[in-house]
C-alpha cells in the first residue's frame, strides 16, 4: 500500500500551477474581502481603518501610491473614489513620488496599495509622505507586514496568500477593498445616499458569482492563448476603468510569455500608436459598458473599427448582450453584467486566463517567471 502524496500539487488545490489556482480563488478573494463590513442596518463600517471618521471627513485630497499590478488597481481605485466621494485622486508610482516635489499637507490621505506590504519603492514613498504631514491608509494583503504597521490606517484585502509572482487575487481584493474605501467615505461625507450605496454593495456581493462564471466559460480563451503562442506583439486597449484592465492584461503578458505586450487608453489610439497596427496585430479591447457614460461604448466600438480596418486581429472582451462589437470582432469574450465602475472585477479575468494558458503553452513556468521577485524588497 502507498499513497503517490505530493504536497506541492496538493497546495495548488489540483492545478498544475499556484497562478491558475489563484486565478480560481478569485470569486473567494472578493467575497472574504467584502465579509463583515456592514453592521446589521447596512451601513458600513470599517473598524480596522483605525483612522478617526473626522479626520476622514476632512480629507482634501487622495494620493495612491503603489507599484505593477497594485498601481493599476490604484488607476481603478481613482475612478471609483472620485466619483463616489467627489475628492480629488492622484494616482502616482511609488518610486516617482518622491522625487516630483509633491504637495502635501495633513488634509493629504496617501492611500498605498501593497499585496506583500514589503515593497521598499512603496514603503519609503509613505515614510515620505508621513514626514510631510500627510495621513497614510495602506491597502494590504499581508497581515502585520511593514507598510501597515508604519501607516496610520489599514484596510486589508482577504485574498489569502499569493505564491505565483504575477498577482491575480490580490489585484481583484485590492480593487474591491479600494471600493469599499470609496463608499465608506461617501457615506462619512454624505456624498451617496445609504441606498445608493447600499445598492452598490448589493452588486459588489453578486461579483464573486459572476467571476465563476467568467471562469466557467474559459475555455475558449485558453483556445486562443494556445492559437496566439507565436504572436511577437499583443496590444490593449481601453477607457475609463478600462484603461487600466488594459494595462494590467499587457504586464501579465510581459511577466509571464514575456511578449511584447503594450495597454493604451483608446482615445490616445489615433494620437500614435495607430501607427503600430499592421496586418494580423493582436489587438485586445476592453469594452466599457454599453450602459455607461454617455457615448463612450460607441467611442470604443469606432476603436475597434478602426484597428480592424487595419488589419489588426480584434480580441473584444465585453458586457454580455453587446452586440455592436460582433461585426467588428474576430473573437468576442463576454462578461456578465454589473455597474460600469465594477465591471474591472470581471473584464481583468478572460485576460489573466489568456496570460497564463499563453505562457503555459510556450513551456514557461508561470509561477516563477525570469528575473522577477515576489516582493521588491530594494529600491
Ligand atoms: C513586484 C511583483 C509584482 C507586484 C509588485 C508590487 O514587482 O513582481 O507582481 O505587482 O511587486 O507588489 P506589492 O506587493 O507592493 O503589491
Amino acid at each position: 500500500f502507498s499513497v503517490n502524496w505530493d504536497a506541492a500539487a496538493a497546495e495548488k488545490g489540483g492545478y498544475g500551477t499556484f497562478m491558475e489556482k489563484e486565478i480560481h480563488d478569485q470569486p473567494k478573494a472578493v467575497e472574504d474581502t467584502l465579509l463583515g463590513r456592514t453592521d446589521a442596518s447596512g451601513r458600513l463600517v470599517l473598524d480596522e481603518l483605525r483612522i478617526d471618521p473626522d479626520e476622514l471627513k476632512g480629507i482634501s485630497k487622495i494620493i495612491v501610491l503603489a507599484c505593477g499590478t497594485s498601481a493599476y488597481a490604484g488607476m481603478v481605485a481613482k475612478y471609483a473614489i472620485e466619483h463616489w466621494v467627489r475628492v480629488p485622486v492622484e494616482v502616482e508610482l511609488s518610486h516617482e513620488f518622491r522625487y516630483r516635489d509633491p504637495i502635501i499637507d495633513d488634509s493629504t490621505l496617501i492611500v498605498s496599495l501593497s499585496q506583500s506590504g514589503e515593497t521598499m519603492d512603496t514603503l519609503m514613498a509613505v515614510r515620505y509622505a508621513k514626514e510631510q504631514g500627510a495621513r497614510t491608509l495602506a491597502i494590504c494583503n499581508t497581515n502585520g507586514s511593514t507598510i501597515p504597521r508604519e501607516s496610520d490606517a489599514v484596510l486589508y484585502t482577504h485574498a489569502g496568500p499569493e505564491i505565483a509572482v504575477a498577482s491575480t487575487k490580490a489585484f481583484l481584493a485590492q480593487i474591491t477593498a479600494s471600493y469599499l474605501l470609496g463608499l465608506y467615505m461617501a457615506q462619512l461625507r454624505g456624498k451617496l445616499f445609504q441606498g445608493e450605496i447600499e445598492d452598490i454593495l448589493a452588486d459588489l456581493h453578486k461579483i464573486p458569482a459572476k467571476i465563476q462564471e467568467v471562469l466557467d466559460g474559459a475555455d475558449d480563451i485558453r483556445q486562443l492563448a494556445r492559437d496566439m503562442a507565436q504572436a511577437p506583439s499583443v496590444l490593449f486597449l481601453g477607457r475609463h476603468v478600462g484603461y487600466p484592465v488594459a494595462m494590467e492584461g499587457a504586464l501579465k503578458l510581459k511577466e509571464i510569455a514575456y511578449i511584447h505586450a503594450e495597454g493604451f487608453a483608446a482615445g490616445e489610439l489615433k494620437h500614435g500608436p495607430i501607427a503600430l497596427i499592421d496586418e494580423g496585430q493582436p489587438v485586445f479591447v476592453v469594452v466599457p459598458s454599453p450602459h455607461g457614460r454617455d457615448s463612450l461604448h460607441a467611442k470604443v466600438v469606432s476603436n475597434i473599427q478602426e484597428v480592424r480596418a487595419r488589419g489588426a486581429k480584434t480580441i473584444t472582451v465585453a458586457e454580455v448582450g453587446d452586440a455592436d462589437v460582433v461585426d467588428y470582432s474576430e473573437t468576442v469574450f463576454y462578461v456578465p453584467e454589473t455597474q460600469p465602475l465594477l465591471m474591472p472585477l470581471l473584464t481583468t479575468v478572460p485576460l489573466q486566463i489568456f496570460a497564463c494558458a499563453l505562457a503555459a503553452e510556450k513551456g514557461y513556468d508561470v509561477d516563477q517567471p525570469r528575473n522577477l521577485a515576489k516582493s521588491v524588497t530594494v529600491e
